[in-house]
């Protein structure tokens, strides 16, 4: 059967400060989402949350964009809105960019990773949600998943996927995008992929059966706004097994912590560490930045799940690694490459003490 799953996420208010998310504010994302499915609308639904990121996961069969499940969630969002500032949550509804909802929640603040597909016999999916960090910190995952075949064995010794994937990507600053075969295209890719800031890789697709593998938010925050609101905190989603790589492979990336962009103010360098979602809150420094990982079976659209698939102590070494990585480089305080360079900064002052020390700025020789 054809089946659209879609994530969309935001972050409406935070408790505490930025760290995580109130529980109330979860139950009423659940109120609006089950009136949804007893109305028909979604075939089914999960609300979860990595640390301050309200995340809406949901089935249906109306297809990706689609004005209704788009209404669903913005509304959604205004009711949780609602919760958090009754409850004075810090940032409540922050994410949320305009009044006027006009069809589609894209550019409005929320970020969106939808995918339709052919629901498999057996259908293994991985959700991947992060706080506190940028889009773009899907890319060296997704390169390690569907392109290394260090990380992704099945590349190698797997028949149904020894052809490759197809990887798109967007120039988030100039709206152009790309597509290039792994393994072929690989260096070419890797020039993209390698500045996150700008390059995101939205989606992966089987490049034999054409099949949709991978589909990732990229949504810039600061673009939609025109000034700098917070980081995007994107979501992901990736099929697994059969001519996918295996649930294993698709972890694996996060044996070992990655370096993204985000935690204090958006405007630091700092370990992406994974974590179950009990674990997702961000509090040392604002983090350091998170990433959960939800595993679900799909039965006729049915999320059969959540299996929270980093709360394995597989994931300690890369846990520990990344507090190590967070000790060395808190230990540069201001100083780049732990703080961000001056353009990427969500936070400056560099305007004003340029202001202020104007007549002293002076020419040299
Ligand atoms: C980063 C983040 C936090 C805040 C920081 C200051 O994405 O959300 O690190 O930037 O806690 O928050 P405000 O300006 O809301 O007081
Ligand atoms: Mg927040
Ligand atoms: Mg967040």
């Amino acid at each position: 059967m054809k089946l659209t799953l879609s994530v969309i996420k935001a972050d409406i208010g935070g408790y505490v400060g930025h760290c995580s998310s109130h529980p109330d504010v979860l139950t009423r994302a659940e109120k609006n989402l089950a009136a949804a499915k007893k109305a028909g609308t979604l075939i089914d639904y999960h609300v979860t949350r990595c640390g301050d990121d309200l995340q809406l996961i949901m089935t249906h069969q109306k297809g990706e964009e689609n004005g209704e499940i788009h209404k669903l969630s913005w509304d959604t969002f205004l009711a949780c809105t609602d919760v958090a500032k009754k409850l004075k949550l810090h940032g409540a509804g922050q994410d949320l960019l305009s009044d006027a909802f006009s069809g589609n929640v894209k550019g409005m603040g929320p970020g969106v990773a939808e995918m339709e597909i052919e629901e498999r016999d057996a259908e293994s999916i991985v959700i991947f949600m992060a706080d506190k960090t940028a889009s773009g910190a899907f890319n060296l995952p997704l390169y390690k998943i569907f392109a290394d075949p260090f990380n992704t064995v099945g590349l190698v010794i797997a028949g149904n996927m020894h052809g490759g994937f197809a990887f798109e990507i967007h120039d988030v600053k100039e709206h152009k995008k790309v597509m290039l075969n792994a393994p072929e295209e690989i260096y070419d890719m890797l020039v993209f992929l390698g500045a996150p800031s700008r390059y995101a890789v939205k989606a992966v697709f089987h490049r034999e059966t054409k099949d949709i593998a991978a589909v990732s938010s990229t949504q810039r925050l600061s673009m939609m706004a025109g000034r700098y609101v917070g980081k995007d905190d994107p979501v992901c989603i990736v099929r697994c097994q059969g001519y996918f790589p295996a649930v294993g492979e698709v972890l694996e990336p996060f044996a070992g912590p990655n370096i993204v962009e985000g935690w204090m103010r958006g405007s630091h360098h700092g370990p992406l560490m994974p974590v179950s979602v009990a674990q997702s809150n961000p509090t040392r420094f604002d983090g350091p930045p998170r990433i959960i990982a939800a595993g679900f079976q799909l039965s006729a659209g049915m999320l059969v799940g959540p299996n929270d698939l980093f709360d394995d102590p597989a994931f300690d070494n890369s846990r520990k690694q990344a507090n190590d990585i967070a000790d060395i480089l808190r230990r540069m305080g201001p100083f780049e490459p732990h703080r961000l360079p001056l353009e990427e900064m969500e936070y400056t002052t560099l305007p004003q003490v340029m202001k202020k020390l104007k007549g002293r700025l002076i020419d040299l020789d």
